[in-house]
């Protein structure tokens, strides 16, 4: 018998007090710490973001300095990590890689054992940038090349880029990564986030495991998969597959004639257009012109504009529609889009992750019992 609490894949379910996002789905309006993500995205940086997430105000300059130089000093992934990341089979999907290696650092850390709150921020503050540095090490090591240090005069960004392509990025083209990584740092209790909040709700400040990076590492599972955080990578997957403009309409016909989702489109909260795709359309517009190359986001529009026509309840670009755009033409591999996605999410899972520990009860639902409600047990002899 259903239960009429029960509402599948908990839509609309509050499960949690948060200071740290919120969203207006109607509105298609999205704050951090009641910022707007437009604000944010115009004049803050990734590392003033993640500041902002994990500590509730935004810094004053030598605040941003010092968080910034700990940021990067702490971006250093422990040998020994790396020669675990070595270790995988050439095949390894770099999330399973991501993952794996996030776990592996919980036992590096230097405060590994200690689940104190001032222990939690500073683990936060290495993750954040160490995600960054296992993802383009990763991507070098499988392609056969020695990873490279991040620098340390270098933000987030502008390391992604280097550490990936070994040569120092254009400015323009690292403020564009650093404004998408703003744009991922966090969104509420999206599955991922929620994934890590359910984990750190297990733990007590008592030492043993850190939390920390258990959380992380629950996250990044629950962030690989395509109907969240992998999205990304197959909407530029689908652009390759349709090839050019002329066969855009034939395509997303076939998707919707097998009901089909399309990539990219569709949200859980949002009832009209996620406020993030808005400024990413804008990048993957002008990244096509600067680069002489606008067939992808030519695609993407018409896709938009067919979508939009055929279903009967609107559906709306995400995040990670035009993402795929921007990230290709910054040349950097499509399946690290979704690395992308984890390393600029870390800020916020590691936010909501010292925040459910600083007011913690463990979070533990029910389920609708569906089985039969008494069966006997019979003998092997008897079955
Ligand atoms: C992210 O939660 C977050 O905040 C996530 C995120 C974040 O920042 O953390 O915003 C990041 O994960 C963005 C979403 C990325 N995923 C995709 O782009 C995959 C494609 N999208 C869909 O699978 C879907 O829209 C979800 C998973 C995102 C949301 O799914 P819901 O809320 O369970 O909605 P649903 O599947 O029940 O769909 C409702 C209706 C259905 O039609 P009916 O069966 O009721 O007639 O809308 C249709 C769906 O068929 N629909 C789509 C569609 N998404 C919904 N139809 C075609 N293509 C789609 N993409």
């Amino acid at each position: 018998m259903a239960n009429a609490d029960f509402v599948k894949g908990l839509e609309g379910v509050i499960a949690a007090e948060s200071s740290i996002c919120f969203i207006d789905g109607h509105a298609g309006r999205l704050t951090y710490r009641g910022i707007d993500i437009q604000d944010l995205a115009e004049h803050s940086t990734f590392e003033e973001t993640c500041y902002f997430l994990l500590f509730g105000n935004l810094p004053k300059q030598a605040e941003l300095d010092a968080f910034k130089a700990e940021l990067a000093a702490g971006s250093v992934v422990p040998d020994e990590v790396m020669a675990l990341v070595r270790s995988l089979p050439k095949e390894t999907t770099p999330m399973d890689a991501l993952r794996t290696a996030v776990s592996a650092l919980g036992s590096y850390d230097p405060d590994a054992l200690d689940n104190s709150d001032a222990a939690n921020v500073r683990k936060a503050v290495r993750l954040i940038g160490q995600v960054t540095t296992l993802t383009t090490s990763f991507d070098r090591i499988r392609k056969g090349l020695d990873p490279i240090a991040p620098r340390q005069d270098y933000t987030v960004a502008e390391n992604f880029l280097y550490t990936l392509h070994g040569e120092a990025p254009h400015p323009s083209s690292a403020r564009v990564f650093d404004v998408c990584l703003i744009l991922h740092a966090d969104h509420e209790l999206n599955a991922s986030t929620f994934a890590g909040r359910v984990i750190a709700s297990t733990f007590t400040n008592e030492s043993g495991v850190s939390a920390v990076h258990a959380a992380a590492t629950g996250a990044i599972g629950a962030l690989a998969g395509p109907l969240h955080g992998g999205a990304n990578q197959r909407v530029m997957e689908m652009l390759l597959k349709i090839g050019d403009l002329d066969a855009v309409d034939a395509f997303i016909d076939d998707l919707f004639a097998n009901k089909k989702k399309v990539m990219g489109f569709g949200h859980r909260v949002y009832r009209t257009i996620d406020p993030r795709a808005t400024v990413l359309r804008s990048f993957a517009k002008k990244l096509g012109e600067d680069t002489g190359n606008s067939k992808w986001f030519e695609m993407c529009e018409k896709i938009e504009k067919l979508v939009s026509a055929k279903t009967s309840k609107p559906i709306y670009p995400n995040v990670d529609f035009f993402s795929g755009a921007v990230f290709y033409s910054m040349n950097v591999p499509i399946d690290i889009f979704t690395p992308i996605f984890a390393c600029s999410r870390i800020s916020g899972w590691m936010a909501h992750t010292v925040e459910q520990l600083r007011n913690n009860r463990l979070i533990r639902p029910l389920a609708d019992y569906q089985g039969l409600e008494k069966m006997e047990y019979m003998p092997m002899a008897e079955r």
